[in-house]
Order: structure tokens, then sequence, then C-alpha cells
């Protein structure tokens, strides 16, 4: 709640103000015509005040064709430079989205998250925010995929630029998540991507958890994360854990999604609710003919058709 602020109210007014306990913008827009009349000095200046707390305060409609061209302006692709992905992906990752890349544990998800983030430092010389719920980010793993690149002078800036946030429970990912909300737009702090590896980990705590506390912290965390990628125009990357049909986690009713999945192999985990909120989903798994081949299927889009897949590669040098 602002409070009724100096540059727009004099001080014998705010006092005046003060003494019928009106503090706030909120306060001066609900109170009682007779009683501001009492404690402003005439309703001329009652009039002005009225209208400068309203025209800074208030939020002002915009049409459908500004917000529009405000998108297309504000909306760019940043390519994960591997070569695959970007076709599959219409070029490459569309700021202001959420995309999530899902598979069984150990087919590549934190290899191809690792190499999209090596990838934009290197080539598009942008900060990436890397938040690590695990704790096991691979600093070694960066280095090699530089070397064997022959980025050897590089690797410094590179790691610099990364910004490895640990974020081993909810909370603190809910109050990082929070700070990263808070930043101006233009500060390039956070940089152009924001991956989260990974979201399932931070659930696993609330499975058969009472009162669908896991629930609503997911509901949570999903606007920040929507509100983070528009505001300020990022892309973000959550991987998630699939798991086999077998295996339930119940805590947010899965047993509810077996129609949807009916003719899929695997499952995202995260629940039904969670469904929904990436703008793409990826599904990776491990090719059966040649072991270091990954197949990328998109198994929910806005923009891209579903079913569509690539085969990507994981080497020494990343994902290819
Ligand atoms: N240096 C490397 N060279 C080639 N392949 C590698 C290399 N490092 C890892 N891999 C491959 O990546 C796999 C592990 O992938 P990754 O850690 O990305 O899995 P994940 O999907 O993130 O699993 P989890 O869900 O458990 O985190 C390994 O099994 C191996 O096949
Ligand atoms: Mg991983």
């Amino acid at each position: 709640m602002p409070k009724l602020p100096s540059y727009l109210v004099k001080p014998q007014l705010l006092k005046s103000l003060g003494s019928c306990k009106i503090y706030s913008v909120t306060d001066f827009l609900q109170a009682e015509f007779e009683k501001l009349v009492t404690a402003t000095f005439g309703e001329e200046e009652l009039i002005e005040v009225t209208r400068q707390l309203i025209r800074n305060y208030s939020t002002q409609p915009k049409d459908a064709l500004t917000l529009y061209r405000y998108l297309l302006r504000k909306t760019s692709i940043i390519q994960t430079f591997i070569k695959g992905l970007d076709d599959l992906l219409n070029g490459g990752l569309l700021t202001g989205t959420l995309l999530e890349i899902c598979g069984l544990s150990g087919t590549g998800k934190t290899q191809i998250c690792l190499t999209i983030t090596v990838n934009i430092v290197l080539k598009m010389k942008s900060n990436v925010t890397y938040i690590d719920t695990k704790r096991d980010f691979c600093s070694s793993r960066v280095l090699q995929i530089l070397q064997t690149w022959n980025y050897k002078e590089e690797t410094d800036t590179v790691l610099e630029r990364i910004n490895v946030i640990p974020a081993d429970d909810i909370y603190k990912l809910i109050t990082l998540l929070q700070s990263i909300k808070n930043v101006l737009p233009s500060s390039e702090k956070f940089g152009k991507l924001i991956v989260i590896d990974s979201l399932a980990v931070l659930f696993f705590p609330f499975i058969g958890a009472p009162n669908n506390q896991g629930l609503s912290l997911l509901n949570h965390i999903a606007s920040l994360l929507k509100i983070i990628a528009v505001k300020h125009h990022v892309a973000i990357i959550v991987t998630n854990l699939a798991s086999k049909f077998e295996d339930n986690i119940d805590f947010m009713k899965l047993e509810d999604l077996k129609q949807d999945i009916k003719e899929s192999e695997v499952r995202p985990t995260l629940g039904k609710y969670w469904l929904h909120v990436p703008n793409t989903r990826l599904i990776v798994s491990k090719s059966s003919a040649v072991e270091c081949e990954r197949v990328l299927v998109i198994k929910k889009s806005d923009y891209i058709k579903l079913g569509n897949t690539c085969t990507v590669q994981v080497l020494n040098s990343g994902v290819r």
C-alpha cells in the first residue's frame, strides 16, 4: 500500500490527512468525500490531488494493437546453437516463454542445458542464470566442452558469465525468483536465459504431503516464472523428470493423467496442473540404435507442431 507521496501532496495537507488517519493512496481514494473535504483545504485542491493520484497509481488501459506491437518489438529468438534443436524450435528459444526439457534420469537433460548455456555465453556474450537445485553443477564439464572446441582463452570469461545459483529447497527457489522478478527489466545481471535444473527434485519432499501443499507452491512458482519471462524478456528452461507409467508419484493426483498419456511411454512428473504451464515441452529419450544419440520430441507447444522430432548426440564436445 503506497504512502501518499510528498511530491503530489503538500506537507501541510499530508499532516491534515494524517490527523484523519489517511496515510496511503488507498486510504485517500477510499475515504468518504465529506471526510476528505474536512481534511483538505477546499474542493479544488481535493479534486486536483485525486486526479493526480489516479493518474499515477491506477493501471492505464492499452489497446490490443499497441500491446501486440510491443510484443513484436520485445520478443526475440535466442539460438541454442544446437542445429537440430534450433530447427525443431523454429529458430531457437523464444523470449517470454518457458521451455520444459523432460526425460528419464540420465537421458541428457543437464547435458543439453549445459551446452545451451555455454553456447549462449560464448556466442551471444550474454550472462546465463543457472539455478542448480541438485547442487551438482559441473564446471569441469563446461571446461571440457570449451576445451574440445579450442576455446581455451575464453574459459574464465565464460565461467564468470554463468551465474550458478544453488537453490536446494522450494522456499529458496521462491525467494530467488521473487528477487529476480524485482530487479529492473533493464538489468543485464541475470542475462537472456534462466535455467532451472531440475525443478522436479524440489517437489519430492511433498510427495504424500497433506493439503496439496506442493500444488500451491508449484502454482506460485509457475506464476513467478511467467512474470519473469515476460517482464524481463528472457527465455526460461526448466528440466523435469519423466517417470515410467508404472512408477506412481501420486502427490498431484497423477492417476488423473492416465487418460492423457496412454500412448506415451513416459510421463512428466509434477502433476496435472504443471502439464499446462510450459509453453513448450520436449521429451528427451535415448535412441535404441546409437549409444550417444538422443531423440527430442515436441509433446506440447503453443506454436510448434506436436510430434515433431530431432536427434542430437551427447559427445565430449557437448550436445551437437
Ligand atoms: N563427457 C561426456 N561425453 C559423452 N557423453 C556424456 C558426457 N557426460 C555425460 N554424458 C552422457 O550424458 C548422460 C547423463 O546425462 P545427464 O546428466 O544430462 O542426464 P539427466 O537427464 O540430466 O539426468 P538426471 O535426471 O538424473 O539429472 C550420461 O549417461 C552420458 O551418456
Ligand atoms: Mg540432470
